[in-house]
């Protein structure tokens, strides 16, 4: 499939989504302050927030958690839910239509050793039925667009994983986002955008494809590759937020603002910029969630990991920013002599 013809818009229920490029749900990362980051810079049609609880997030208090602490302007917003066999989503879902909720995000992906505990996140998977009744129960509970993120399986199946993303679609599911990895592969995993491409032939909802993606080329591959109906854009996001403005600009031709991330003061008021959009969050978290994003954001720097270390071991958001500052300094000069 030719990148020429990529539909620049998806229209899933009463929501349009352009570009189709969202923002994927990660732990510590996919919260507010990234989230706003990115809208500003443009370019990104959907957000996800990081992977929530089923159970608790009925009992979260929305003025405080910083699960929760989002702005107004932070839409379309996915709330992605976690679940364990026999949990019920009821209370969950209502929560949601209190908080605005664009849609729902049902987690089938995650391998974390937490999730398998837990039997959530891609464990689920491995009794299908169970996840019938569990899509069935949210598309009773809720009008609302509900989507899903799954792996490519435990192995390669083409039968078994055609059939279960099938059964997502029949059951009511609007939106398929494919990390294309196995369940137990690795990051350093090449992943796998020809098998989203099955997925993508296979059924008639939208397909995201993940996995892989940090500049445009990237994007432009896979977009070729799986023929998917947009993309879903992880550590790329958190490593240079501007990125889904150059996807929007160079891929879809829309007019979106430049970023110079050659320009050394663009990248540091960047960082700045971040660090203030995390001034709601309690010290606590704000200094986790600084240190999280650093460990991608420094990529951007030829010594990048003197930032990282720098910041990760900081006990203070202060000491944090202001070894940062040392780190930019540095690196100016050090670009300049
Ligand atoms: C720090 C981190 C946290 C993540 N948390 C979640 C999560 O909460 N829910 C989820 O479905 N996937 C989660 N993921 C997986 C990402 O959404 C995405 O599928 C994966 O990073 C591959 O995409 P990428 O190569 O663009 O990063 C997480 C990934 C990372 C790196």
């Amino acid at each position: 499939m030719s990148v020429h013809c990529m539909i620049e818009t998806l229209a899933i229920r009463n929501l349009t989504i352009s570009p189709p490029l969202a923002l994927a749900p990660m732990v510590g990362l996919s919260h507010s302050a990234l989230r706003t980051l990115a809208l500003e810079l443009g370019g990104v049609g959907l957000l996800f927030t990081e992977m929530l609880s089923v159970t608790r997030l009925p009992q979260e208090n929305v003025g405080a958690s910083p699960f929760l602490m989002r702005y107004p302007e932070e839409r379309p917003l996915f709330y992605q839910l976690f679940v364990s066999p026999g949990q019920d989503v009821l209370p969950a879902v209502e929560r949601l239509h209190q908080l605005d909720a664009q849609g729902i995000d049902l987690n089938l992906g995650c391998p974390a050793p937490n999730m398998r505990k837990q039997g959530a996140g891609c464990f689920l998977t491995d009794d299908p039925e169970q996840v019938r009744n569990l899509v069935i129960k949210l598309r009773k509970a809720t009008e609302l667009p509900l989507s899903a993120k799954i792996r490519l399986g435990i192995k390669l199946d083409e039968h078994q994983l055609l059939d279960f993303c099938r059964m997502l679609e029949g059951e009511g599911v609007d939106l398929l986002s494919v990390h294309g990895r196995l369940h137990g592969e690795k990051f350093c995993r090449r992943p796998r955008w020809d098998w989203i491409g099955k997925v993508k032939t296979a059924i008639t909802i939208p397909v995201l494809a993940n996995g892989g993606i940090f500049c445009v080329e990237d994007a432009r591959k896979c977009l070729e590759v799986s023929g998917a109906d947009g993309l879903m854009i992880g550590r790329g996001a958190a490593i240079r937020p501007w990125l889904f403005s150059e996807i929007a600009r160079d891929i879809y031709g829309m007019s979106t603002l430049s970023f110079q991330d050659s320009d050394p003061l663009h990248l540091e008021e960047l960082y700045l910029h971040f660090v203030r959009l995390l001034e709601r969050f309690r010290p606590e978290r704000r200094l986790g969630r600084l240190k999280q994003f650093t460990h991608y954001y420094c990529q951007n720097y030829t010594f990048g990991h003197h930032l990282a270390i720098a910041v990760q071991t900081s006990i203070s958001v202060e000491q944090a920013v202001q070894r940062a500052l040392d780190f930019f300094q540095e690196s100016r000069k050090a670009q300049e002599a």
